[in-house]
This record gives C-alpha cells, sequence and structure tokens, in this order.
C-alpha cells in the first residue's frame, strides 16, 4: 500500500507562465491543500520542450514496448506519466483542439504505453482546458482528453472547462469581464471568473 498519491500536473501550453500554467498551480495547491501529507504535486510545462511526431514505424507495439525515437524531450515525460498515480492536463485550445506539441507525445505515450499498462493500477486523468473564446474548443479538447484517459485504461473524472479568461497575476491591469463570450452554466463551465 502506498503512502503517498503522486499528482503530476501538465501544462500543455508553449507559453511558460501562460493562463494553462496559472490555472494548474492553482488546481494543485487546491489538490495538496486537502491532504499535504498524503499528495505530492509535481508541475511539469512542456514550454520548450520539443515531442517529435510519431512516425507509425510500429515498433513500439511489434517488438520494442517503448518509443524508439530520441533526442527529444519524451522520455522525461513519459516516465514521470508512468510515475504518476494522478494526472492534470492543464491544456489551451488551439485550433478547437490540443496543440501539436502535445498531441505528439500523446500519440506517442498511447501507442507505447497502452497494451503494457492495462496490468498497473488505473489512474486518475482530469484536464482543465480554456480558450480565448472566439472559436471556442474547449468541449472537443476535453472530450479527446476522456477519450485518452479511458484508452489508457484510466479514468477520467468531472471535468473544469473554462470559457472565460483566467484571473491575471495582480500585476497585470485590471481584467474587464468579457461578457459577450460570458461563461454559461453547462455542464462544467466555470463562472469564477
Ligand atoms: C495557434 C492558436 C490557436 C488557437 N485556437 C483557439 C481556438 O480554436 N479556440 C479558442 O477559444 N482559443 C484559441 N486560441 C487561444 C488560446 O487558447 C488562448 O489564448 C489561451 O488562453 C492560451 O493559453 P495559454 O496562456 O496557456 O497559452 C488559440 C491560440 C493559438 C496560439
Amino acid at each position: 500500500m502506498k503512502d503517498t498519491i503522486k499528482l503530476l500536473g501538465i501544462s500543455a501550453s508553449p507559453r511558460e507562465h501562460g493562463n494553462s500554467r496559472f490555472l494548474l498551480e492553482v488546481a494543485l495547491e487546491a489538490a495538496s491543500a486537502v491532504a499535504p501529507d498524503l499528495v505530492e504535486t509535481e508541475l511539469h510545462s512542456v514550454a520548450g520542450k520539443i515531442f517529435d511526431p510519431c512516425d507509425a514505424c510500429d515498433m513500439c507495439h511489434d517488438e520494442l514496448g517503448y518509443c524508439k525515437i530520441t533526442g527529444d524531450d519524451f522520455d522525461e515525460l513519459h516516465d514521470k506519466w508512468i510515475e504518476a498515480d494522478a494526472i492534470i492536463y492543464s491544456v489551451p485550445v488551439f485550433h478547437m483542439g490540443v496543440p501539436g506539441n502535445l498531441k505528439n507525445f500523446l500519440d506517442r505515450v498511447g501507442n507505447s504505453v497502452v497494451e503494457g499498462f492495462y496490468s498497473k493500477p488505473w489512474k486518475v486523468i482530469g484536464t482543465i482546458t480554456q480558450g480565448s473564446g472566439i472559436a471556442t474548443g474547449q468541449e472537443q479538447v476535453m472530450m479527446y482528453l476522456n477519450g485518452h484517459a479511458v484508452m489508457m485504461g484510466c479514468i477520467p473524472p468531472t471535468t473544469l472547462t473554462s470559457r472565460c479568461r483566467p484571473r491575471p497575476p495582480t500585476s497585470w491591469p485590471p481584467q474587464v469581464p468579457n461578457t459577450r463570450w460570458a461563461p454559461t452554466k453547462a455542464a462544467g463551465t466555470c463562472s469564477a471568473w
């Protein structure tokens, strides 16, 4: 029986200090506050990281059980992904979907891990997603990552999605609420800001 829960937060924005990271920090702090002695949190940002695309060689399925592509930042996050008991992805909407760099990581972690993973205990995988509201797309991101969780044999919990802009750091000018794109009370949306 493990005595701590490892909660990995993945900030999937190419912007190191953007909205995704801000929301993720709040979520990780809240999770830690519930049980400080039990919950071990780690924030991993993909900003500046490179995940080369899957080249569909299928060697991960057929022979290796791991991805043969080397020389990028895949292995570091792959190992953290495996180690974690729970994962929160914090994802900006890019063109109604997930940013390409995260998609590259998920394609490769999906194919190389999925078949061997079922013998291990399930993880809980949650998603925070937000966009500018111009075209929205939060639901697509949420559904995509819930699908990823199910494919990995993991558990997707209720997901938080925000159509409003997250609260800016205090050094920013005060934010005027965007009433045109005000969040709805529809499932999972956030009306906190
Ligand atoms: C390439 C690109 C595509 C985007 N596509 C969408 C979109 O389809 N829908 C949306 O609501 N916002 C879209 N956005 C806006 C971002 O989701 C929004 O600015 C978000 O707050 C950025 O998060 P970050 O601060 O964590 O980087 C896009 C931004 C970029 C750079």
